[in-house]
């Protein structure tokens, strides 16, 4: 199956910047949820892989707390902002059309995962920048869940988090209250403690700062058109009804808030063998 997504994630500016992202307070946030979930779910001396990881910000710290990790990325350039002289593994993989080879190569080094993680990654596989045709988007996200499923154990647990389609819209009152969520959230993770007028201005400084700051305007220009170019679901229940009907994975839980877009988060446990 052709998959141009490839020119989106190959554009090596793009991968110069997306580090970047971990800047803004709403992304950890997100991280921070997916990184308690792995810790639910993540036997001890269990294994994680991070699929379309990109700078791997989750792993790195979970590979930090003594677990093995690995990632799995589409670009070689994302690799780069990863930590060298970390104990970390990376596989350079399509994960709609994984070769064979790299499946072997997991399965030898007995790296399949009881915990898989995609993190606004199963999305980023249908970004496509010719006409969208919804049955090819279908089959898309069915090709990559079911390469998924590869690289985890029999019962291994995905935990997916994805924009949902309301995060395209870019009105003035969804810029303003982004602003006010990322203030928020500026306090809460990195000023801590009660909220003062003090924090209040200090954090809306930092915050106009780092969206004004040229890199970060980039990362949120060119997010904008991939999520464009992107298949995202309309709601939670429509991403649990397409996962129940694929019958690779069952949903366990999930929940949907707003981060720097509208995503839900999602945890499901491998059924195939
Ligand atoms: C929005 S970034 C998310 C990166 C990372 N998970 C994070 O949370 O920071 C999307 C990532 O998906 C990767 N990607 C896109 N299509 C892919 C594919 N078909 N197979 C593997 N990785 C892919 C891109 O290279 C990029 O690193």
């Amino acid at each position: 199956m052709d998959n141009s997504n490839n020119k989106h994630w190959k554009n090596v500016t793009y991968a110069g910047v997306y580090d970047r992202v971990g800047e803004f307070a709403l992304k950890e946030e997100l991280d921070r949820q997916v990184f308690e979930q792995v810790l639910r779910y993540i036997p001890r001396k269990g294994i994680l892989v991070d699929i379309a990881c990109g700078p791997a910000h989750i792993s790195k710290a979970i590979s930090e707390l003594g677990y093995r990790v690995y990632g799995i990325d589409i670009s070689k350039d994302m690799f780069g902002k990863i930590d060298s002289r970390m104990h970390y593994d990376f596989f350079r993989g399509n994960l709609v059309n994984l070769d064979q080879g790299l499946i072997y190569q997991i399965e030898s080094k007995d790296l399949l995962a009881d915990v898989g993680i995609v993190v606004n990654g199963w999305y980023a596989m249908t970004a496509q920048e010719r006409k969208k045709d919804k049955n090819k988007m279908e089959k898309i996200r069915w090709k990559s869940l079911l390469n998924m499923s590869k690289l985890l154990k029999k019962n291994g647990i995905l935990i997916i988090t994805d924009p949902l389609s309301s995060s395209r819209k870019l009105s003035l009152l969804n810029v303003i209250s982004f602003i006010k969520r990322e203030i928020n959230a500026e306090i809460q993770t990195r000023l801590g403690g009660k909220i003062t007028i003090l924090k209040k201005i200090k954090a809306s400084f930092v915050v106009l700062l780092r969206v004004l700051n040229k890199k970060s305007a980039k990362i949120l220009q060119y997010n904008r058109q991939i999520l464009k170019d992107s298949h995202l679901f309309e709601s939670a229940e429509e991403m649990c009804s397409f996962i129940k009907r694929t019958r690779i994975f069952q949903v366990i839980e999930t929940n949907d808030k707003l981060y720097l877009g509208h995503n839900i988060l999602l945890v499901a446990r491998k059924t195939v063998e």
